[in-house]
């Protein structure tokens, strides 16, 4: 089954508003006719709007790197999908290693994020992956399937369907060493078969299964190839246009 490609940019804590402009100026210029491909990118918050603006008449979609799971209230420093909304955002990403590990972020929490950005026609790229650890001690598949156990707790079948789940083994993620194509393809496989025991067949086809950690301009090509890999979370290569740019066009290198 053929799924649309969809490569987003996780620009984490990088790019001041000018410096925010300045890429995604020049990542404008470059995807004026990607037909074939979702182009994403994540800015910080305190960039959503200017990028937002920006891309507006663009194929540029953008994401939000995080939100909280209320509307609105006494939440002291916190986002909501609501807002995320307001300001043009179409996707968030959800549970990120980074959040789990530096904000303490469990399933249950990633759980109720998912619930609340899909309550407001949000698409949430739902993060998980296994540590350096838990792979070396042979847990890789357990880890994943108590990840998708319980982030997708009570979801229903077309919320499942419409999410994004990024694949993102925690050793490779900033780090220069990616998962072997074949490592990544293995994963990717295993959740598309969990997917497929939990749900059907069919939702398991559907749904788009992306890869994140080190994915560079030289390695996106081996990754896209294999059968179950239908995209990139890239970080670090997302910073830089030229990067960025040969990455989403990895069809054409
Ligand atoms: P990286 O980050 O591409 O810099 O490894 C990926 C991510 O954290 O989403």
């Amino acid at each position: 089954m053929k799924r649309r490609p969809f490569i987003a940019g996780n620009w984490k804590m990088y790019k001041t508003i000018d410096e925010a402009l300045v890429l995604v100026s020049h990542l404008k210029e470059a995807f004026l006719e990607e037909k074939n491909v979702d182009v994403v990118v994540a800015p910080p918050f305190t960039a959503l709007k200017v990028v937002s603006d920006q891309i507006k008449d663009s194929v540029i979609q953008l994401s939000a790197q995080d939100t909280f799971w209320e509307e609105s209230g006494a939440y002291t420093g916190e986002i909501s999908p609501a807002m995320l909304r307001d300001v043009g955002c179409r996707y968030v990403i959800v549970g990120h290693s980074e959040r789990r590990r530096y904000f303490r972020e469990d399933n249950e929490m990633i759980n109720r994020k998912i619930k609340a950005t899909l309550n407001f026609s949000l698409v949430p790229i739902v993060c998980i992956g296994e540590s350096l650890e838990e792979r070396e001690m042979g847990h890789t598949f357990n880890v994943i399937e108590r990840q998708i156990n319980e982030c997708l707790y009570n979801l229903l079948p077309d919320e499942v369907k419409s999410l994004i789940i990024a694949y993102e083994p925690i050793w490779a993620i900033g780090t220069g060493q990616t998962a072997t194509d074949l490592q990544a393809q293995e994963a990717h496989q295993f959740i598309r078969q969990l997917l497929s025991s939990l749900y059907d067949t069919h939702l398991a086809n559907v749904v788009r299964i992306i890869y994140g950690g080190s994915v560079k301009p030289d390695n996106i090509g081996g990754l896209m190839a294999q059968p179950d890999i239908d995209g990139a979370l890239v970080g670090g290569a997302s910073l830089n246009a030229p990067s960025f740019i040969d990455i989403v066009r990895f069809e054409r290198g």
